[in-house]
């Protein structure tokens, strides 16, 4: 089965084909990552626009690279909650328009779901998985595939898997994917949730966010240390040569698997002031120009460390709490994190998944694939006269 996966929640434009949930045959995303960084931050109306302007290009393309028509297409999925408004809008019209012109089945997919489902999407570097590569439109930035290099071999012979050991899909499929229970781990720009998951399409949220989300957290205390939006890259580049412990920030008191991080954006800030000798009463956006480039590396890997740290905190009380979960997957954003792979990594008596790194943000082939678990899990197509977009709505 091949879906057609359309996402235009926030500020990336993107399409993708992807063949029974997890082979990918095309990749297109459009990022608005450089007209953002000289905000610093996203501008709803102008997302918005740029989606306008980019979404039927970023279709096209998505079907040319896959080397298909309209007729190879049996579904359209769409991103349609929760995310910015303008930009939901024109994602949704545009896959309801395609589904009535070209008869096809519509299914409204919620964007949790789709980060999630990125787990379940074969990973590449095993030549003959990945049909269609990564393809970048109008001169943004692209998004490539980083896990080029063959996986290591796992049949007990000395070296690692030369590019043409072609692995079967079953033999692969077996060894990567989540098995259930399992606790998602959703960490983006939007939000900071666990969730247990019996099977597949079925969720429950353990833990949330009593105020901002990961990922805004990074994103706020970058603009706090003068660093380029978004704040998740940037500070990972500046936090390598720094020092973690110089600063010590304090974990939030915040009861059972919940996370709170608005506390610890002001704990950075605090810092800073008190390292610079400067009074709470200075403006937070000047505070960068009297910081050092090795000051704002110390902070960017303490505040990362603390951050991580926060996160697998909970992750393993969620862990104590559920011990028949067999595997963890991580979604969204923030699940790029490299540090944050590292520790993880370390966790034991779990299998731990996180999506191919150019799958952490927000593309299309996560939602053609959340798309596919939630038709095999007998959900039917919506009417694509009626499909409304909610800008905010807790998965179900
Ligand atoms: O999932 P996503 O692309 O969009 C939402 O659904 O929100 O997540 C975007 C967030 C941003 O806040 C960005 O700073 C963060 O993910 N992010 C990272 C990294 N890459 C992106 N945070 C930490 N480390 C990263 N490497
Ligand atoms: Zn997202």
């Amino acid at each position: 089965m091949k879906i057609l996966g359309i996402e235009t929640s926030c500020d990336e434009t993107a399409a993708s084909v992807v063949e029974d949930g997890k082979r990918i045959l095309s990749n297109v995303v459009v990022s608005q990552i450089d007209i953002f960084s000289a905000y610093g931050g996203v501008i709803p109306e102008v997302a918005a626009r740029s989606h306008l302007e980019a979404i039927l290009p970023v279709i096209d393309t998505s079907l040319k690279d896959a080397n298909l028509t309209w007729d190879d297409i049996d579904a359209i999925a769409v991103t349609h909650t929760p995310g910015l408004l303008g930009s939901l809008l024109i994602g949704t019209l545009t896959a309801r328009t395609l589904a009535i012109l070209h008869k096809k089945p519509l299914y409204p997919v919620h964007h949790l779901k789709s980060h999630i489902y990125a787990n379940w999407i074969e990973k590449s570097g095993i030549k003959g998985q990945i049909r269609g590569e990564t393809t970048s439109l109008r001169g943004f930035p692209e998004v490539t595939t980083e896990e080029k290099t063959p996986k290591p071999r796992d049949d007990g012979r000395e070296g690692r898997r030369s590019p043409e050991e072609v692995v079967s899909a079953s033999e692969l499929m077996e060894k990567s994917v989540p098995s259930f229970p399992l606790l998602a781990m959703v960490i983006s720009g939007g939000h900071t949730q666990i969730l247990y998951m019996k099977r597949h399409n079925h969720f429950e949220i353990i833990g949330t966010t009593h105020d901002d989300a990961i990922g805004e957290c990074f994103d706020k205390v970058a603009k706090i240390l003068g660093l380029p939006y978004p704040g998740g890259p940037s500070i990972s580049k500046s936090a390598k040569l720094g020092n973690e412990t110089k600063y010590k920030l304090p974990h939030p008191k915040v009861e059972n698997l919940d996370f709170s991080f608005s506390g610890l954006k002001t704990a950075v800030l605090r810092t800073v002031q008190k390292e610079l000798d400067l009074p709470i009463s200075h403006p937070s956006h000047d505070l960068k120009n009297h910081l050092t480039e090795q000051q704002i590396a110390d902070f960017s890997a303490s505040f990362e460390k603390t951050a991580v740290d926060i996160l697998l905190e909970k992750l393993s009380l969620a862990l104590k709490q559920h011990p028949d979960v067999k595997s963890v997957v991580f979604a969204g954003g923030v699940s790029a994190n490299q540090k944050l792979r590292k520790e993880a990594g370390k966790l034991k008596g779990t299998e731990i998944f996180f999506p191919e790194p150019s799958l952490s943000g927000d593309n299309g082939a996560m939602v053609a694939s959340a798309c596919f678990y939630e038709i095999e899990s007998g959900v039917k197509p919506a009417d694509p006269y009626r499909i409304n977009i909610l800008p905010r709505s807790e998965i179900k």
